[in-house]
């Protein structure tokens, strides 16, 4: 629910964090696909890499503003060559990488890849640690335009260390500032976004802004709906972080997941992009029904994710309305839009209808009368209240 009126949006105190990887990227939650939740290790390949590209453009997803084609783990070979370098898998990669960004920056596309922040991947594949400077360089060379991030096999008192540290050696910040550094050295020759991947240790949204541009800020998402509750409910918490240059990431979207309903995804994707959280697709696209594509192809939540002033909606409680419950997703959202306020009305629990009057809502706060558009069914009216269909 969108309303569309001018109203006082500078009244909010949001704190700003200074941006170390200032150099104009992320300025907007990015927007693609990845290849995770295709296929996990199957799906690290040049060929689904162009098929997605040539998807995007078929689909029209290109136009909407879909533009990252990101590989995630297990592109590699098992072990770096005698040099140190790491190793497309030729298998997977037959031309190398190079003629696969080649390729996508000749669509208007970008390209991005994963690495890890300890000595092994955590499929078991080469981590960037003590390589940093010449990972990015390789990565440079390449023409990689987007870095993914991951905190697995990280120094641990555990030995030997596991995939998974529960009793971390030093925290993320530690792990993920030489990779940082790395790309800052490489700063005038090519602009990589950063991703951090540490899921939410050690508070990321209060210092991810000052390492990286985007940070996952819990566990996975595995396409089930107590994920979607878990990871949505969770952003309202810190929606404070989430400004241009550095955007809480909420994980893929799991749309096309065998697990969700239909009205489950639409929750799903309005609810990341309210949040500002990248809006990253992790489907098959060959595969796409109808009803997810309408969903993913919905311009103006897209155009609401994108909105210049990059500000995450957060829960509010009108008068009445019950206490929000840990976990579950309230009904009630807002967030600042450069041309209005948007509305987030969530069925979380069960179906059901909800009203809002505009006066109650944080931005508006006054008895006069809006114009509002809801972005589903693209229906308008106007008043000083709404209640969904
Ligand atoms: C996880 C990460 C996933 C995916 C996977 C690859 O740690 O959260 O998004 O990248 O590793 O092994």
């Amino acid at each position: 629910m969108k309303s569309k009126e001018a109203v006082l949006l500078s009244a909010l105190a949001i704190p700003q964090l200074a941006s170390a990887l200032d150099n104009g990227v992320g300025l907007k939650p990015h927007m693609g696909w990845s290849s995770w939740n295709v296929a996990q290790c199957n799906a690290a390949s040049a060929k689904y890499a162009l098929a997605t590209a040539d998807k995007f453009a078929s689909l029209g997803l290109k136009d909407l503003g879909y533009e990252y084609i990101n590989i995630d783990d297990c592109w590699s070979t098992k072990s770096r060559d005698s040099a140190g370098r790491l190793v497309p898998d030729p298998a997977k990669w037959p031309n190398g990488v190079k003629a696969v960004t080649d390729r996508i920056h000749s669509m208007g596309l970008k390209f991005g890849l994963y690495g890890c922040a300890g000595d092994k991947t955590c499929a078991g594949y080469p981590g960037s640690e003590g390589h940093e400077k010449s990972d990015v360089a390789q990565l440079v060379s390449w023409g990689v335009d987007f870095w993914k991030y991951d905190n697995c096999y990280t120094p641990c008192r555990q030995n030997p260390r596991p995939q998974t540290c529960t009793s971390p050696s030093g925290s993320t910040k530690t792990w993920y500032a030489p990779m940082r550094d790395a790309i800052l050295g490489a700063q005038n020759t090519r602009k990589l976004h950063f991703n951090l991947c540490n899921w939410g240790r050690d508070e990321v949204w209060t210092w991810g802004a000052t390492y990286g541009h985007s940070w996952r800020m819990s566990v996975d998402n595995w396409g089930d709906w107590a994920s979607v509750e878990r990871i949505g409910s969770s952003a309202a918490g810190i929606h404070q972080y989430s400004s241009p240059g550095g955007f809480n990431d909420l994980d893929m979207l799991y749309l096309g997941s065998p697990k969700l309903n239909v009205n489950q995804e639409r929750l799903h994707f309005g609810l990341w992009a309210i949040t500002k959280s990248p809006l990253v697709l992790g489907l098959d696209l060959d595969k796409i029904s109808n009803s997810t594509l309408t969903i993913i192809r919905n311009k103006g939540l897209i155009d609401i994710n994108q909105d210049s002033v990059g500000k995450a909606a957060t829960t509010f409680r009108p008068p009445g309305a019950p206490s929000p419950v840990g976990g579950k997703i309230y009904p009630y959202w807002a967030g600042p839009l450069s041309d209005g306020v948007v509305i987030g009305l969530c069925a979380g629990t069960s179906a059901g209808t909800y009203s809002v009057n505009f006066k109650d809502v944080p931005g508006l706060g006054d008895s006069r009368s809006y114009l509002w558009k809801e972005m589903h069914t693209g229906q308008t009216g106007n008043g000083s209240s709404v209640t969904t269909a």
